[in-house]
Formats: C-alpha cells, sequence, structure tokens
C-alpha cells in the first residue's frame, strides 16, 4: 500500500517508473526505487513535522558538494520534473511530509566491508578530507544547531556522568571529560565550518569486485551536519574506524594520512583526533547509558556500546606514541621542533666529538642483513654462544667496524619482536641505530654536551645490558635524545640522571657479552627526537612495515658521528629492480606467483623471509622436504665439495648407500636405481626402459597430469599439451579421465567408483593397439597434483595395472609429489592403493633443493634396457648428489618426519573440514598426510577460478605460501615442507577462515 503509494509519487513528481522497497529508517520513510534500466535512486519522504530546515541543509549540501567537488562519492539530489530539489507531498494518510530524491550508489556499507584494509581507510580519510574541502564555504542557518552530536558541546556528558553506575567506568569517563575540558580553548580557536559529524561506517559505502581493491563509493546521509572545526569530523569518523580493527593504531594513521592528501592538517589538528575520538566514544556511551534507562526493554541499546567499552577499556592505542604516529604519517614532524633538530645536526656534522674516540670515516661496515648475513643460524632462535660470535667475520684484530642503520636483520629472536600470534607474524627487525664493535672495554666519550636522562641495566637475555641516554639542547632550546646500548655497567655506578656530560667527556665502556645482554662487545648507538611514547623504553629495532615512524622518530644518527648518511644507511636490495632483471633476461612463461610477488632471501625449516626480515609460512613448497636450509643438508654438501664431486663413471661408496636407502623404502623386487637430475629427466627414462621392454611405444595416462618439461614428457603431461597453444596429444598418447571421485565421472556415493574409473582404461589400450602402437606402458602421478590435489578411489591403480600388463604394458608410478613420508600414513601413494608399480619416479622432495631424480625399477627391466649402449647422465648420481639424496632420507627417518606429517597433516585436514562447514565456497576437503587440496566452488557448484585466486593472493598478504591447482585453477594446494607444527596449521586454518569470510562480504 505504501509502496504503491509512493511509487506513483515518484512516477507522477520526477517521471521515474521504478519498484520500490523499504529501506531501513528510525523515522522517515527510506524506499530504494529501481527502474526498468535497473537505475537504482533512495527515495526519502521524512516524517511528518519535520524541520525543513534540516532537510533544505542536506539538499543544499549534497548539491554544494556536487558542484564543487563533482569526483567526490556522494548522492546526488535529483529535481522533480518541475525543477524542485524538495517538494511537500501527502502520505497516504493525507498528511505532508517533505520529499526529496536522490541517485543510489553501489557497494555495502562499510561496518559491513571486508577485508578493512589500511588502503581503504586511507581513502575514507581522502574522501572525508575531500568534503570538507568541499564544504568550507558552505553556508546553512541549520548548521548553528544545538544538540548533543556537536562534538564541541561535548562537555554536556560531565552532569551526566553519574549514570555511569560502574566506578571505574566512571572515572574513565571523567578522566577523558577532563581531557576535552583542557582541550576546549585550543578546539575553540579553530574556524569553524560545515562538516559532515557522521562518518560512521553505516554511512561510507564500499564497492570493489572479488580480487579487485575494495574503494569507497559512498559518503551519505547529512543529517547530522552542524558547524564545528574539521577535525572533530575527522575524530569521529576515526572513533569508528577504531572498534574492533585488529591494528587500531595503523588504521588511525591510514584514516589521518588519507584525511591530510585531501585536506592538509596542522601537527595541532593532529594531535587533537586522539583525544576527540575518546571523547566522542564517550559521547556515544553516556548518551546510549541515558537512552537505556528511558528504554529499559531495549537491548539493542546496551549492545551498542560493547565495541566503545571494549576500546575504552583495553587501553587499545599507544596514547604517547600515537601523536608521532600520526604526525609521522602525514609526513609532518614528530615533535614541534624536529626540523629546527635535524637542521642543526646537519649544520654541525663533523664537529662532533668522536664517539669512540677516533675518526669513523674510513671504519668498514658489515652487514647484519636477511640478505647478506647468515646470523643466526635459526631466525627464530638465537643462542647466547651465537649472539657473543655475531659478526666475528668482520673482526680485523679488534679494529672498529659498523653495523648500519635502517637494516633489516634476523638476530632479533625473542617473542617479544613479534607483532602478532604466529611466527610468521611481522616482527620488528629493522635497526633504528648504528653499531660500532670495537673489544670490551673501549671506552666512549659524548659526541656533544648532554644530560643523563637515564641509566640502567636490562639484565634480560640479548636486551641492552648496561644502556645510557642523553638527553641534549640545541642552542635554539629544542631537545633530542641519544641512546648508548651494550655498555659494561660499571658505568652505572658514576651517573645519574640529571648529570651532565661535557662534549668530548669520557662516560662510558663498552660491555663484554657477560655484561651487555649477551652480544658480540659494541654500542647501539640511536637518535630519537622525541621521548615521548617510548620514555628509556626505545625500541632498538622497528617493524619494517611501519618505517613511516620509526625514520621520523629516531633518523640516521650519522650526523653526530660525523659521518654521511650514506654510509651507514642500509638499502636492501629493490624488488622493483629485481623484477625489471628479470623481466629484461628472462621469457615471459617463466611465472611468477603473486600479483605482488615475493623476494625471498632466507629461509629456515617451513618458513622463509624477504628482504626486509618479514616471515612467511611456507605451506607450499615440497622441494624442501625436511626444511629449508637444514643444517645436515648444508654440512654434507660442504663436507663432498671440500673432498671432489665425480659421476658415475667412477666408484663410489655414497652411490650405493644412497641406491640402498631408496630400495630399503620400496617392495623387494625394485633392486635397481637410475641417478638422474630431475623428475623430468627420471620421466623421459621411464617412458624409454618401458619401450625398450616392451617394444611398444603406446602410452596411456590420466587426464590434466604433469610429468617434466622435455619433449617426451610434455608429450604424457596433458596439462600441458592440452592447454590453448600447447603441442596438442601424440597419436601414441591415449588419456583416461582422472579419477576424481568429487568432480569426475563417478562419485564418492558409488562404492564401484574405482573399478569404473579403471575400466576407462579398456578403449585406450583398444585405441592404442588399433593405431598399431601397442602398449608400453601406464603412467601417473599416484595421486593427482596439478589435475587438483586427487585422492584415487582405493583399488584403482591395482585394477589399472591389471589391465596394462594384460595388455603387455609397464605400469609406471609418478611419486614425485606423493613419495618420501609427505602422506604421513603412507611412505609412498601406490602404498595406499595396494599397487605394485614397476617403475618408481622420485624427484623433488629427494635433493631438498639439490636438483636429483631417482628411477626405481625391476632387475628384468633395468636389463631390458641394457642394450649395449652406454646411459650416462653427467650430473646424475654424482657424488654431491648421492650424499645429499641419502643424507634427505635418514633425517626423514631420524627426525621422524613422515610421523609428523600424519600427525599435523591430520590436525590441519581437520581444521579445514570444520571450514568446509562454515563457508559455502568450500567445496570439498581431500588429501593425506601434507597433501590437502581445498577445493572452492561457485554457489551453483561450478568451480570457483576467482576465489581461489583471491583467497591465494590474500594468504600471501598474510604471509602465508600455498598454491592453486585443477584443469580450472579452483583448487587450494597445500603441500608444506614435512617439518611444520601444530601452531602453523592452526595459523593456516585461522587466517583461511578470515580470508574466506571477506569472500562472503563482497
Ligand atoms: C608429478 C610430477 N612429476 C614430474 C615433475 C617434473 O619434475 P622436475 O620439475 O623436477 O623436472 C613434476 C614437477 O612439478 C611433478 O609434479
Amino acid at each position: 500500500m505504501t509502496l504503491a503509494h509512493w511509487a506513483a509519487a515518484l512516477e507522477e513528481h520526477w517521471g521515474i517508473k521504478a519498484e520500490l522497497s523499504r529501506l531501513d529508517g528510525e523515522y522517515d520513510l527510506n524506499f530504494l526505487a529501481r527502474d526498468a534500466h535497473s537505475q537504482g535512486y533512495i527515495l526519502k519522504a521524512m516524517r511528518p513535522g519535520c524541520e525543513t530546515w534540516l532537510v533544505d541543509m542536506q539538499v543544499k549540501a549534497f548539491e554544494h558538494i556536487a558542484a564543487r567537488q563533482p569526483d567526490l562519492p556522494c548522492p546526488r539530489v535529483i529535481a522533480s520534473a518541475d525543477g524542485r530539489s524538495l517538494l511537500t507531498l501527502p502520505d497516504e494518510n493525507g498528511q505532508d511530509r517533505l520529499v526529496w530524491l536522490l541517485n543510489q550508489l553501489p557497494g555495502r556499507c562499510y561496518a559491513k566491508a571486508a577485508p578493512k584494509s589500511d588502503a581503504l581507510i586511507h581513502e575514507i580519510g581522502e574522501v572525508l578530507g575531500g568534503s570538507a574541502k568541499a564544504l568550507s564555504d558552505f553556508r546553512h542557518e541549520g548548521l548553528e544547531r544545538d544538540f548533543k552530536w556537536d562534538l564541541m558541546r561535548a562537555g554536556w556528558i560531565r552532569d551526566q556522568l553519574p549514570c555511569i553506575t560502574d566506578p571505574s567506568r566512571r572515572s574513565l569517563l571523567e578522566e577523558i571529560s577532563e581531557d576535552f575540558a583542557k582541550l576546549e580553548p585550543a578546539l575553540a580557536a579553530l574556524p569553524n565550518q560545515a562538516i559532515h559529524n557522521d562518518a560512521n561506517d553505516y554511512n561510507i559505502m564500499v564497492a570493489g569486485e572479488l580480487g579487485e581493491p575494495r574503494r569507497v563509493s559512498g559518503l551519505i546521509d547529512l543529517g547530522d551536519m552542524c558547524a564545528a572545526p574539521r577535525i572533530c569530523d575527522l575524530a569521529i569518523a576515526a572513533a569508528y574506524i577504531v572498534l574492533d580493527h585488529p591494528a587500531p593504531e595503523a588504521a588511525l594513521a591510514a584514516l589521518v594520512a588519507g584525511y591530510h592528501a585531501a585536506s592538509p592538517l596542522t601537527p595541532a589538528e593532529v594531535d587533537m583526533v586522539c583525544p576527540l575520538l575518546r571523547t566522542r566514544l564517550a559521547v556515544s556511551v553516556v548518551n546510549s547509558t541515558l537512552m537505556a534507562a528511558e528504554n529499559p526493554d531495549d537491548p539493542y541499546v546496551t549492545i551498542s556500546q560493547a565495541p566503545a567499552w571494549r576500546f575504552l577499556e583495553g587501553n587499545t592505542l599507544h596514547g604517547g606514541l600515537l601523536t608521532a604516529r600520526l604526525r609521522a604519517a602525514c609526513g609532518l614532524p614528530v615533535v614541534d621542533g624536529a626540523g629546527r633538530v635535524m637542521a642543526w645536526l646537519e649544520q654541525e656534522r663533523g664537529n662532533f666529538a668522536p664517539l669512540m674516540g677516533q675518526d669513523l670515516a674510513g671504519a668498514p661496515m658489515g652487514s647484519l642483513s636477511v640478505e647478506h648475513s647468515t646470523w643466526p643460524q635459526n631466525p627464530f632462535q638465537m643462542p647466547l654462544e651465537e649472539a657473543a660470535r655475531v659478526g666475528e667475520e668482520f673482526e680485523d684484530n679488534g679494529r672498529i667496524w659498523m653495523g648500519y642503520y635502517n637494516e633489516p636483520r634476523l638476530i632479533y629472536t625473542d617473542a617479544a619482536f613479534r607483532r602478532g600470534p604466529w611466527k610468521a607474524s611481522n616482527r620488528r627487525s629493522v635497526h633504528l641505530a648504528v653499531d660500532a664493535f670495537a673489544p670490551a672495554g673501549t671506552p666512549m666519550f659524548a659526541p656533544l654536551r648532554g644530560e643523563v636522562y637515564a641509566a640502567e641495566y636490562r639484565d634480560g637475555h640479548l636486551d641492552y645490558g648496561g644502556v645510557i641516554i642523553l638527553r641534549h639542547e640545541t642552542p635554539e632550546g629544542d631537545s633530542f635524545y641519544t641512546l648508548y646500548g651494550h655498555l659494561d655497567p660499571e658505568c652505572l655506578n658514576r651517573l645519574k640522571p640529571g648529570d651532565v656530560m661535557e662534549k668530548g667527556e669520557e662516560f662510558c665502556r663498552l660491555g663484554d657479552p657477560g655484561q651487555n645482554g649477551g652480544w658480540a662487545p659494541h654500542v647501539h648507538f640511536q637518535l630519537a627526537l622525541t621521548t615521548e611514547g617510548i620514555e628509556a623504553d626505545w625500541p632498538g629495532v622497528g617493524d619494517p612495515d611501519e618505517m613511516y615512524l620509526w625514520q621520523s622518530l629516531c633518523p640516521n644518527p650519522a650526523a653526530l658521528l660525523n659521518l654521511p648518511d650514506e654510509k651507514v644507511r642500509y638499502r636492501p636490495t629493490s624488488k622493483e629492480d629485481v623484477l625489471a632483471g628479470r623481466r629484461a633476461h628472462f621469457g615471459g612463461n617463466l611465472s611468477l606467483t603473486y600479483k605482488d610477488p615475493v623476494m625471498l632471501v632466507r629461509g629456515w625449516k617451513h618458513h622463509m623471509f624477504d628482504e626486509w626480515g618479514r616471515p612467511y609460512l611456507d605451506a607450499y613448497n615440497n622441494v624442501p622436504h625436511v626444511g629449508h636450509a637444514h643444517p645436515r643438508i648444508q654440512a654434507v654438501a660442504a663436507d663432498q665439495l671440500k673432498r671432489m664431486n665425480s659421476n658415475t663413471r667412477y666408484l663410489h661408496p655414497a652411490q650405493t648407500a644412497f641406491a640402498e636407502k631408496v630400495l630399503s623404502k620400496l617392495p623387494d623386487r625394485f633392486e635397481v636405481c637410475f641417478f638422474v637430475n630431475s623428475g623430468t629427466e627420471a620421466n623421459e627414462l621411464a617412458l624409454r626402459l618401458a619401450r625398450a621392454h616392451t617394444g611398444a611405444k603406446g602410452m596411456v595416462t590420466p587426464d590434466h597430469g604433469y610429468h617434466g618439461n622435455t619433449t617426451g614428457a610434455i608429450d604424457i603431461s596433458a596439462y600441458k599439451f592440452n592447454k590453448p597453444g600447447g603441442v596438442g596429444q601424440a597419436d601414441w598418447v591415449e588419456l583416461v579421465e582422472v579419477a576424481d571421485d568429487y568432480r569426475g565421472s563417478f562419485r564418492r556415493g558409488d562404492p564401484d567408483r574405482a573399478q569404473k574409473f579403471a575400466d576407462l582404461v579398456d578403449p585406450a589400450i583398444a585405441r592404442l593397439r588399433e593405431k598399431g602402437h601397442g602398449v608400453a606402458g601406464f603412467i601417473a602421478e599416484t595421486f593427482p597434483s596439478v589435475g587438483g590435489q586427487i585422492i584415487p578411489p582405493k583399488g584403482y591403480l591395482p585394477a589399472v595395472y591389471d589391465k596394462i600388463r594384460a595388455a603387455g604394458g609397464v605400469c609406471i608410478a609418478d611419486e614425485v609429489q606423493t613419495g618420501l613420508g609427505r602422506l604421513g600414513e603412507y611412505y609412498f601413494g601406490f602404498e595406499h592403493q595396494g599397487a605394485l608399480p614397476d617403475i618408481i619416479v622420485m624427484g623433488k622432495p629427494i635433493g631438498n633443493g639439490h636438483p636429483l631424480g631417482v628411477l626405481a625399477t625391476t632387475k628384468e627391466i633395468a636389463a631390458s634396457f641394457d642394450n649395449g649402449i652406454e646411459f650416462f647422465s653427467t650430473f646424475g648420481g654424482s657424488t654431491l648428489s648421492c650424499r645429499i639424496g641419502k643424507e634427505v632420507l635418514d633425517i626423514v627417518d631420524d627426525e621422524s618426519l613422515q610421523e609428523n606429517a600424519r600427525v599435523v597433516g591430520a590436525q590441519l585436514f581437520g581444521g579445514l573440514k570444520a571450514l568446509e562447514g562454515k563457508h559455502a565456497c568450500i567445496g570439498d576437503v581431500r588429501g593425506m598426510g601434507l597433501f590437502l587440496g581445498v577445493e572452492l566452488i561457485n554457489p551453483d557448484g561450478s568451480e570457483a577460478t576467482e576465489i581461489c585466486s583471491y583467497v591465494k593472493n590474500r594468504m600471501r598478504d598474510h604471509r602465508i605460501l600455498i598454491g592453486s591447482e585443477g584443469p580450472k585453477d579452483n583448487i587450494l594446494k597445500i603441500r608444506p615442507p614435512l617439518t611444520i607444527e601444530p601452531d602453523d596449521a592452526d595459523m593456516i586454518t585461522s587466517v583461511l577462515d578470515e580470508i574466506l569470510r571477506e569472500v562472503a562480504a563482497v
């Protein structure tokens, strides 16, 4: 009834014929109107008696924004056919209402958008800043309204605080309101202007397809506009952005920086954001408490307070540092006077007293960077014994050598450096000081006059030991600070806060590892422009993603050492340069994973590190089977390279030792090994052996398989030859449907599916015979991997093998992906099937990164191949390869990695299964041990290629490397090194859960 009435009004006055549906609205009638061309409108019929000025103000403000900043994503007012923006029309009860029409903006509200990325929040800031600019000259009598949501008038809550009955909450609000009272004079001195005044997360619209960055598509609802300093507008938006945000400081920095980019802020304004944000939240909770008293039956009123209390009581923001952070994010000085201090240091460079008592211009630099150094061997654990030797390669008879500023290092391994719950969470890795390494006892001299600000002993493992902070003053009266860490604590007996040190005065000495926190003797020399927020507890290293803050707060101290900045400033290899080089020198089809590729320079077990020391959980790479950088592999490789590395034309015990180890893992019929360089080469050889043994040429192989990159291997790899632009199917190759019982012809409910899939081999054999090729054999990845991490139904392979053998062929099991313990319960995939192959191919993991392939077969087949022509692979079976290969297999045994694959694999599988119940886009979770696949589907059950790509890229953003596979690339492939631990499995499921929620939010 109502809908029909307003649809008629819309047609009559605006000439728009549309379907209407009702939208939420507290007092007013709001409708979504959609015309025949799917163009959407918002028709607003205000409550009867609504003040005209209030609506008139909004209409005019929207029109003003459209005129001043047409690019801002704000709705447009649509005038009626006779040119009016605001009409008075009767509702179906005959009551007059003010009615107006806006165009509908795309997207959904920010509250329901995910992910709430810093880039999106930055854009919200920009849009809000843009709106403030557009409204700066907007005038309307309604702006001077007197109402409780005008932040300037927030003092009203003071008299209402008794309504908060919890004493600790009340005193928290008292404190906020006192802070606000202190701020009021400065706030009142700022110019007033028209502001939106309610950029909450329901008034910001967000659009963007999956896989595209989300963008702000609307700033709506000007119903709370008033005149106030623009910083109130930003603080109100900020108050909503931080609620329940996992990283509120970064989010605030993004918001404020975005606003600043559109509408530059002064440092004084930036400093007001945090107290005003807290004030706004205080107003909200007081207001809703009062409303709850008036409406005791409405639970919503109190529920809506919860996030604000969580934030206010949770002390979620680091107040002191936040000011510096927000200023730094805007490119403003972190503290007033910072620019003058830096200019003075620049002017005085060269005139400071030498810290180490000598000119450091010629002192060599030594890098401890993630890229150039292998300290520590285990980037998750720095033993004291290693710390005491850090950088020993740069030692030169006690000569001073220096460590870089801005250098990402892996030596900070303690959990205190971690920024999140997981081992692969970001960690503080970038050095904010310059080091000077010299023998313990080396004296140090104050570079300039300073007063002791702190003199302490920090006895923690790998802490500072003795540490002194001096406060200095420039001639203009600006202060700054210098820190000296890892000292002999003897100086603490003499120096107390307040003591003054003259320029050039000797004041401390380098400590030895027993005194300095455990490190090789050196001083950590750091500059800070303020101690606000860090006091005496300065972080010596920063998160690489927060360097905008740390470099502003703790700039390069080179000037104080009379050195040029460039000498001591570290510059990691630029990823962009490497990418450009790669594009210049490599073929275009050498593909890179991820929209934003990763450059990885270190690894340890199942983690890898990029050039900034950011850790990644490697849940994808099966080559580092026993883990990246395994010390036993390092040792055995180094040992053999010291001796000699030759080929199989000479005897060496390592060859037979390796062969015996491989064969010990196989059924008795396997007695002969061939050593080659890769899985590809092993499969090529398998083809030759099959042909030599059978005299036939034809091969049967499942669709979507992959066996290598050479001409012969490609011919049996449908995954390659059948791709657009592929070489196509050779006439001696017959494909059979892959035994996929999730999506294939025979599904899990069918108890005979194994036999039915196997029966598909019969016509393939018949065709090969017809063509005169005969049947040389059958080759399959035991569990098809590139086909989508498929586990064929039990009994499939034995049934196929029977048919192939009956046709005279041999059966080749490509165990490159599945072998060597990955499956947990089985050492090889064929064991699961109860099948006995004739030839087994191993690759990838068997060398743990060293190029190595192995083919194992029977004496009979090997004899057929032994036709008088030498078989020789120059590097295949080299001494080095044999030693590494055997070591890998020994490590799998010694470290019980197969068992680990079983246990952690089962845990991971269980976690993924639990997600399957939660997320409609998970069609199937399958796999065994650490060979797992998650098939993603669209609502209609089809392959969700786009979602898969989105998830893979977002997992990378969250520091987890996984892959994607399947003919439609919609299966997440999880295949980590066998060292993965239970916590890492939890990380994978927890992050995947979060990302799949984002998928649902699009
Ligand atoms: C099942 C299978 N076989 C063979 C190969 C080829 O191995 P390589 O690339 O080491 O030559 C691969 C490589 O991905 C594979 O997955």
